[in-house]
């Protein structure tokens, strides 16, 4: 499959799914092939608005530390396990509608499976990032990101080391030093597994 064809199946599922609300879609950015591909949960209305995945304020987030390693956002390429924007509608007291963002269903992922599967093969990138729960259950047998985050795991299913982080929204409602401090402690790891895949 071409990139184009992944964009255009994205933009049909998307555009043809009626079964809960959505607020748009969006593709992977960055170069392929590549080195390193992050894989986030799903996007925002920041990304939707712009076209591009984690430009929101956890995108800003997540290059700030990207940086910090010594890694500049063009070089990498950044995906997202639903490619639509999940989202509900509510009325509010005064009969005015509100829109917020929601986790997809499983049953959303499975609809873009094939694709997230294809766009890693178009890719081949030699580390795989997972951010958060949601591409931590997609693409490894890991059930939740705290009892594994911060280390290189090589994933036989899928032929590929993968490496989870939390999502960098986590910094958003952890607040405490405890928490930032782990997470920084994870973007070194992730520069040292970066260091020692390069000799591979
Ligand atoms: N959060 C995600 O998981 N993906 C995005 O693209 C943006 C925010």
């Amino acid at each position: 499959m071409t990139l184009e064809e992944i964009k255009n199946q994205i933009k049909n599922i998307s555009e043809n799914y009626k079964e809960e609300h959505i607020g748009g879609w969006i593709t992977g950015d960055g170069p392929i092939p590549c080195d390193i591909l992050f894989v986030g949960e799903a996007p925002g209305k920041t990304e939707v608005e712009t076209g591009k995945p984690f430009v929101g304020i956890a995108g800003k987030t997540f290059e700030s530390y990207l940086n910090s390693i010594g890694v500049s956002r063009k070089d990498i390429r950044i995906t997202n396990t639903c490619f639509f924007r999940p989202i509900k509608k509510k009325l509010s007291k005064n009969g005015r509608e509100t829109i917020s963002n929601r986790p997809p269903k499983t049953s959303e992922i499975n609809l873009f499976r094939h694709l997230l599967d294809e766009e890693i093969k178009l890719a081949n990138p030699k580390l795989i990032v997972t951010l958060g729960n949601v591409p931590l259950k997609r693409l490894t047998p890991f059930i939740s990101i705290g009892t594994c985050h911060g280390e290189l795991y090589f994933n036989e299913e899928i032929g590929r080391y993968i490496f989870p982080m939390y999502h960098p929204s986590s910094l958003t409602y952890n607040r405490n030093e405890e928490f930032k401090a782990m997470y920084s402690k994870d973007w070194e790891k992730l520069a040292t597994a970066l260091k020692t895949l390069a000799t591979k």
